[in-house]
């Protein structure tokens, strides 16, 4: 969602700190920009519509002597995207930014409008502002927010200055992320480390009802009530080289290249060939519980949804645990049943999407087995879980994910083999699986080498405004994640579809202007996806066909084929949909879309 930052410290050059933050915070949200700066006691603020580089023309020459400061880019939830709606929101001397949602804030705006005050945007956000100020009259700055916060209810991370207090910054976080870098004679507040790695790798992460003060160059940190706490201070090691776009025209095509280097990070001291075996440190402390372990339930959403679906299959396959995936946005409102031997495994890249969060405190209430399966490192979701596993797939910052997906998929592979292991897979079967598992970083070398051809298939299709994606059993999950991508990139309006549920109904919407995307590798399903390809020729429907190598019958009926190395069955998808990210990301360029900002999204969801 939106991303927000703030500074405060002796060195005037708090207003690069706080441009540079906002670039790197970006892909939370892009539909608006602001920054609020004092220099000499007094504020200036410049808001802009669009990307960070917009706001940066309107303010001209950057400013100097900023020693406290405030900046903000925008996911709108509450107004469109307007100059009027971007943070900061101010009122009188009091100025903040906001990522979350204030629930009541209708209720609070109706109440503050009788009391006099006039508001100038449609957000929620500024009525927090409005509320400080009301405050302000009877206390000092931090009585008047802490009586302020008490009012709200919702998810917020705040950064907030008072004109009057240029020594003292204010941040607070109720559910939605927020960490303080603590460098030499400057603090750092933002709502996740790549705003702040460039600057220190001492960090503090604040917990939903803490509230951080900085006063006179020293900080605090208390709970809403202003009782003091003490806070770990944790050492980030983020290689900020890897947050760059080294030389690549996008995020998403760095990030697609390098997902044979993270699958190989993923397995990176976790094989044990020689036993069959995958050692996960990071479920050390409840191995013992895992084998007592009868059901998996994997919460999640999006892209990471679709790798639980193939986790499915392979820990039922594989591990044989009855295992169910589901919506955590509605996973969270249903009544899961929960007991002592079900593990619940929440899948996610930036470990802060709300409602994967929410279903993890759901099962924690009901004293099931929170697990991650987790990219970054120290999130809330990394956490807040009992165990878990990190991807070390380094920073993602496409916003339509890639390499954190194939990265989940090795995960899922690894974790199979380790709960299959405890139970009745064989050593001679978690050799077999660990040893192709080992092959998978070359065989995707050589499918990212095919890109020409890809791009060339990708032109053919570019006019398409309805697409359908097919996969059965282990590929089912690919064709939904393949569909999502040409969505989330193309816009155009693609399905993913179980090949075999096409006759049902779907298949009605074919015709020669109506290509399909078909996940035909050779598998055990193999026979009954080619049938689903003769059934949409028939109706002259046009077919994109995956296969795998040296499979002749394809090419026979397909219009377009493209090829992956043969590998296991429940591999196959990690190699599949590598392709399918390509076609997405090939047809996006050819539109002249903006493919690492995609309109209307953003990389972390941390409101529901
Ligand atoms: C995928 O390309 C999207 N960015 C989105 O669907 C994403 O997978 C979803 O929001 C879940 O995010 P998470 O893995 O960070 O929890």
């Amino acid at each position: 969602m939106c991303g927000i930052v703030g500074y405060i410290g002796k060195k005037t050059h708090g207003y690069d700190v706080l441009v540079d933050g906002l670039k790197r915070l970006e892909y939370r949200g892009y539909d608006s920009a602001g920054i609020c700066v004092m220099t000499d006691k007094k504020t200036k603020t410049f808001r802009s519509v669009g990307t960070v580089a917009r706001l940066e023309e309107k303010v001209g020459t950057p400013i100097d002597g900023v020693r406290v400061g405030i900046a903000h880019t925008r996911w709108a939830t509450h107004g469109k995207p307007r100059v009027k709606n971007a943070h900061p929101h101010s009122s009188g001397k009091i100025h903040l930014v906001h990522n979350g949602i204030i629930e009541n804030y209708q209720q609070l705006k109706k109440e503050l409008i009788a009391a006099g005050y006039t508001f100038t945007s449609e957000t929620d956000s500024e009525v927090v502002a409005h509320l400080i100020a009301r405050e302000n009259k009877k206390h000092d700055f931090a009585e008047a927010m802490y009586r302020a916060l008490g009012r709200v209810v919702g998810a917020y991370a705040l950064v907030i200055l008072h004109e009057d207090y240029p020594d003292t910054l204010i941040a607070a976080r109720n559910s939605s992320p927020l960490i303080v870098g603590i460098g030499k004679d400057a603090y750092i507040v933002a709502s996740d480390a790549s705003a702040i790695v460039s600057h220190t790798d001492r960090v503090v992460y604040l917990d939903d009802g803490e509230v951080m003060m900085v006063h006179d160059g020293a900080y605090t940190i208390t709970n809403l009530r202003g009782r003091k706490k003490t806070k770990k201070t944790h050492t980030i090691d983020v290689d900020t080289q890897k947050a760059e776009r080294s030389g690549y025209a996008h995020f998403m095509l760095k990030e697609m290249h390098e997902q044979p280097h993270a699958i190989e990070d993923a397995m990176r001291g976790r094989i044990i060939l020689a036993d069959g075996m995958a050692r996960l440190g990071g479920l050390n402390s409840v191995e013992k519980r895992l084998r007592t372990i009868k059901r998996i339930v994997i919460v999640s959403c999006g892209t990471s949804y679709h790798a639980g679906l193939v986790g499915e299959y392979m820990l039922e396959e594989y591990a044989g645990i009855p295992t169910e995936v589901e919506w955590a946005s509605e996973f969270r409102y249903r009544k899961p049943l929960i007991d002592a031997h079900t593990a619940v495994i929440a899948i996610s890249q930036s470990g802060e999407t709300a409602d994967t969060r929410a279903a993890v405190r759901e099962v924690k209430q009901k004293g099931g087995l929170a697990l991650g399966i987790v990219n970054a490192v120290g999130s809330t979701i990394a956490r807040e879980t009992d165990a878990g596993v990190y991807n070390h797939a380094g920073p993602e910052i496409g916003v339509a994910s890639t390499k954190a997906f194939t990265s989940q998929l090795a995960i899922l592979t690894l974790l199979t083999v380790y709960l299959g292991r405890q139970r009745n897979m064989s050593m001679t079967m978690g050799k077999r699986i660990l040893s192709e598992l080992r092959k998978t970083p070359q065989a995707m070398t050589h499918i990212l080498a095919q890109h020409d051809a890809i791009k060339k298939i990708a032109k053919k299709y570019a006019n398409a405004t309805s697409m359908f994606y097919l996969g059965r059993k282990y590929n089912f999950p690919i064709a939904l994640e393949g569909a999502l991508k040409m969505k989330e990139i193309s816009y155009i309006h693609t399905e993913g579809y179980a090949s075999g549920e096409m006759k049902h109904g779907p298949i009605a919407l074919i015709d020669k202007d109506f290509p399909s995307v078909i996940l035909a590798p050779k598998d055990s399903v193999y026979d009954k996806t080619l049938s689903a390809i003769e059934e949409i020729k028939a109706r002259s429907g046009k077919v994109i066909a995956l296969t795998t190598h040296g499979t002749k019958q394809v090419e026979k009926i397909a219009d377009d084929v493209i090829y992956i190395p043969k590998t296991l069955e429940l591999l196959t998808p990690l190699l599949a949909v590598v392709p399918l990210q390509l076609l997405a990301y090939y047809t996006g360029v050819i539109k002249g879309y903006d493919v690492d900002k995609p309109r209307n999204l953003a990389k972390s969801v941390t409101v529901e």
